[in-house]
Formats: structure tokens, C-alpha cells, sequence
């Protein structure tokens, strides 16, 4: 059966807010890259968001946020299941079963948690349980690669651990999933460290005009005068633009950089042209489906059918093969 079956690519996103250049060139460019190598479910995580956000509607308003990213920016519902996570509840269900394969000291060792305890913050039951939904999410669907970012892989190996113990107490139901690391670029952020939510120094996908040009005029340069030659290499504003241009350009802005008599200011104007012309058509896709939020639960909906249906197939696997009902 799996060998007749395409690749199957599953990834889920937090909905923590306004998604930025890191989360771009992190993440999103490689899921939407990815429906062309195997049968994608994508799905957004709001029983994980649980963990952190604990506003109704700031929540909701979130999801429907990252939904509208997602296919503005190319997710493409004909090809790829797009859903709420909390639309296939039975992966709460599988969650709880291999709670019961899974060692307490396994979870202990899980970075996330470890770091919330080394920040003096009292876990939750329900961060402490995090990698065991997350397991759920990703054997639910017998999927066979995850792409996420480095801060992820543990909780990937912590699912094989999960699949295999299942597998070996009651038999082989779950494909053994494998990590995909694409080598994403470091992002640097408006300060020159990793571009990150937390550290307040990021650059949104879909900020324009006024917003946008603020958060680039933020972007810390060193203090070379105009008129000297400058190093490309050492500056976040070429770091920034080399992400969006292709090689000659990115020559012929460094031999100007080298040369000197090219100013910071300059290349920040630059860079905002470069950034507009380069999300323009998402940011257009974008503004049409705002104006139709049908047309978006539709393709959650549709997505949610599709992944439900199989999260059922595999669940009646699981209590077979368990002896429930
Ligand atoms: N933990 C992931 C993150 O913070 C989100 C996530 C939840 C996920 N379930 C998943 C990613 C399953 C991949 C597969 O980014």
C-alpha cells in the first residue's frame, strides 16, 4: 500500500500573528515548493496555539490571518489539504493512545519544555503533552516527510521513537516519518539578529507603503560615510536584498557597494522596491480573498474533509489493532 501511494508531506503552522520574512524564507516558500514532490496536507495548529494564546478571538482571528498568507502566497487548495487542525478532532483521540507508549522521561527531555523551565515559567499539562499531539498530527495521516525548521527536528524524533514503540507493542500501523531541513537562509532581523517574533524585529510579508518603509528605515547599518567603499558581506540591508535577487543583480549591487559613493538610505530604498515587487501579486491575491471569507472556510472545509477521512482510516487501524472499539 505505501509503495503505490505518493509521498506524503505533511507540516503544520502556528497561528501566531503577522508572518515575516523569516517565516518566508524559514518555511513557507519551501511548504508551497513542496506541492510539486508529493501529496500535501498542511494544516493550521490551533489546539497547539492553545499552549500560548488563551484569547478567543485573537485566536480565531489568527487562524483566519494565517489561512489568507497561506494561499495568498500560493498554497493551492486543488492540489494541497489546507485545514484547522481542530477540524480532525481524532487527533486528540490518537494523541491520548500513544500517551500510553510514551515515557514520561522522553517528554522530560523535549527543549521547548525544558526551556520554560529553565525561564522560571510553570509548564502547562498541555505544553508538557506538546510533542504527543504533535506526533498525532503527524501519524494521523501516515505521512512520510515533515518539513520544519531546525528548532523542530526533536519533536520529529520524538514521533519515531512514539511510532516505533506503537508499532512494536501492537504491530506495524505507522510509517516511520523523516525530518526535512531545507537549507533556509538566515534572516536577519532589523537589528542584525535571527529575525524573530519574540525579539521584536521583524519585517511583515504583507506590510505596505508607510509600515513597511518604517520597519526597513529600522535596519541597523554601521556608520561608513556615504562616500566610502563598503563591505556587502557585513551588512543586514545586502543580507536582506539577496534574498530577492538573483545573482548578477546581486553582483552588481556589491561592485557598488565596493566602490563606494553609495549611501545606506539608498540601498533601503532599494530594497523596498524590491520587497513590493516581489510580494505585489500575493498582497493583490491577498486584499480579493479578504473580501471573501466564504471562499476561505470553503477551502478549510474541504481541506478538513479530506485529511478527516483519512485520520479515520488510520484510527480504525489503531483501535483495531488495540482492541478498542
Ligand atoms: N510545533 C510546530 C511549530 O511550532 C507546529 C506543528 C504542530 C507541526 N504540529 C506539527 C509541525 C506537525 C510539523 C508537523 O512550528
Amino acid at each position: 500500500m505505501p509503495s503505490q501511494r505518493p509521498v506524503r508531506i505533511l507540516s503544520g503552522v502556528q497561528p501566531s500573528g503577522k508572518l515575516h520574512l523569516g517565516n518566508y524564507f524559514g518555511a513557507i516558500r519551501q511548504h508551497i515548493a513542496l506541492q510539486e514532490e508529493g501529496e500535501c496536507f498542511f494544516f493550521i495548529a490551533d489546539y497547539h496555539a492553545l499552549t500560548t494564546i488563551q484569547d478567543g478571538r485573537e485566536l480565531a482571528q489568527n487562524v483566519r490571518a494565517v489561512a489568507l498568507d497561506y494561499l495568498a502566497l500560493g498554497l493551492d487548495p486543488e492540489r494541497t489539504a489546507f485545514f484547522r487542525q481542530s477540524e480532525v478532532p481524532e487527533v486528540t483521540e490518537l494523541a491520548w493512545i500513544l500517551s500510553t507508549v510514551t515515557g514520561m522521561g522522553l517528554l522530560e527531555r523535549a527543549h521547548s519544555f525544558k526551556d520554560k523551565l529553565a525561564r522560571g515559567l510553570a509548564p502547562s499539562a498541555g505544553l508538557f503533552n506538546y510533542p504527543v499531539l504533535m506526533a498525532a498530527d503527524i501519524l494521523i495521516y501516515r505521512s512520510n516527510l515533515v518539513p520544519v525548521g531546525q528548532d523542530q527536528v526533536q519533536h520529529i524524533e520524538m514521533t519515531r521513537d512514539m511510532a516505533g514503540s506503537f508499532n512494536q507493542v501492537y504491530g506495524k500501523v505507522f510509517p516511520l516519518p523523516e525530518a526535512r531541513l531545507d537549507k533556509a537562509p538566515t534572516v536577519p532581523g532589523t537589528d542584525g539578529k535571527k529575525m524573530s517574533k519574540s525579539y521584536g524585529n521583524t519585517i511583515e510579508i504583507f506590510a505596505e507603503g508607510k509600515a513597511l518603509k518604517d520597519s526597513v528605515m529600522r535596519i541597523v547599518t554601521d556608520s561608513t560615510p556615504v562616500e566610502a567603499p563598503k563591505d556587502p558581506e557585513r551588512d543586514n540591508l545586502f543580507a536582506l536584498y539577496g534574498l530577492f535577487a538573483d545573482d548578477a543583480e546581486k553582483e552588481a549591487l556589491a561592485a557598488r557597494y565596493r566602490s563606494g559613493g553609495l549611501g545606506y538610505g539608498e540601498v533601503k530604498k532599494i530594497l523596498i522596491e524590491k520587497i513590493d515587487t516581489h510580494f505585489a501579486p500575493a498582497r493583490a491575491r491577498r486584499r480579493e480573498l479578504e473580501k471573501h471569507p466564504e471562499v476561505v472556510e470553503g477551502v478549510l472545509r474541504k481541506g478538513a474533509e479530506k485529511a478527516g477521512a483519512e485520520a479515520r482510516e488510520t484510527m480504525r487501524l489503531v483501535r483495531e489493532a488495540t482492541g478498542l472499539r
